[in-house]
């Protein structure tokens, strides 16, 4: 018996060209539909966590804080993860294939969501053994992003805009670090000078909405180091910088605490996140801070062309601080 329904079809086919066919077809192979993390949006296009002066094989709250910010990326918007430095307590790795980037790494951060790319620097930590080898792991590593000593990444945020970090290194900036005997081997051959041209370079002629700057050393600081050498030499070179620039945003670690400062007369606000472990003190009634906390956790950034929010987060999972910083050229 003929099928009827057969020459319907093929008559309507063959009156069909390829090419219309593919005009008013989908044109998603892989559809963002079925991600569920496509889901997760808000007002802001850009979106990290910082976290910084962690590596201590899980223990002292390691584990806990990298619990809540695997849940946390897991309900909200997450691109990237920022480490602020002193990745590898207590004296760095020795080499990309240190066990402790399992212990202290890979086995800690497990969470699904945090799989994706991790952007970090150096702290002075790291310099006690081979800082090289925490470059050498990216050739090992899916998500540990870390082509140099000091780099930069540009990402793109809605209206063609950019926003511009530079992750720098801080330790060889430090003079006392040239001659002690636990840092001295590991900067020399560093050029602090090269370093500091090529961030001038960058900040004077990126076109970045938002240019922030990311290092170990704080250049202030509300915790036990307000007035050590180091801070004090940090500031000495990077601050002319980025007030020349009118940089908005700086973000360290070093002091295991969570922080929030700005100077008066300044541009810049200073956020440490660093108590991705272990907590160090913070001072009270400090007349540059707005937020200091003792307390082990991270930070979430989220980015928009006019404002960059910044929240805090414990080791419980509780948001212990919020602000909001608008652009302002
Ligand atoms: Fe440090």
């Amino acid at each position: 018996m003929k099928s009827t329904l057969g020459t319907a079809l093929g008559a309507s086919l063959s009156g069909v060209s390829l090419a219309s066919m593919a005009a008013n077809a989908p044109t998603k192979i892989e559809s963002e539909d079925i991600n569920s993390r496509a889901l997760l949006k808000d007002e802001y296009d850009l979106h990290f966590l910082a976290i910084g002066d962690w590596g201590r094989n899980g223990a002292d709250h390691q584990i806990q804080v990298a619990k809540q910010m695997g849940k946390w990326a897991t309900e909200h918007p997450n691109d990237f993860i920022i480490s602020t430095g002193d990745n590898f307590y207590p004296s760095g790795v020795v080499s990309e294939h240190d066990p402790l980037w399992h212990y202290s790494f890979e086995n800690v951060y497990t969470d699904f969501s945090l799989q994706w790319d991790w952007y970090p620097i150096l702290g002075n930590h790291d310099y006690k053994s081979d800082p090289d080898a925490q470059v050498r792991y990216t050739a090992i590593s899916r998500r540990w992003k870390m082509p140099s000593r000091y780099y930069s990444k540009t990402f793109k945020i809605k209206e063609k805009a950019e926003v511009l970090i530079a992750f720098i290194d801080t330790n060889p900036l430090i003079p006392e670090f040239h001659q002690n005997s636990e840092y001295g081997p590991h900067v020399a051959g560093q050029q602090p000078e090269k370093q500091l041209a090529w961030l001038n370079e960058l900040l004077q002629t990126s076109d970045a909405k938002w240019k922030i700057v990311v290092g170990h050393h704080p250049i202030y600081t509300a915790g036990p180091r307000t007035n050590n050498y180091d801070t004090l030499a940090v500031r000495k070179v990077l601050q002319p910088l980025l007030e020349k620039h009118r940089i908005p945003l700086y973000l360290s670690g070093h002091e295991h605490s969570m922080q929030h400062l700005k100077v008066q007369e300044k541009h810049f606000h200073q956020f440490i996140s660093g108590s991705g472990s272990e907590v160090t003190p913070v001072k009270k009634g400090v007349n540059y801070s707005r937020f200091e906390a003792s307390t082990y956790g991270f930070m979430y950034f989220a980015i928009n062309k006019e404002q960059l929010q910044v929240q805090c987060i414990d080791h419980e999972g509780k948001v212990i601080y919020s602000s909001i910083i608008p652009w302002n050229a």
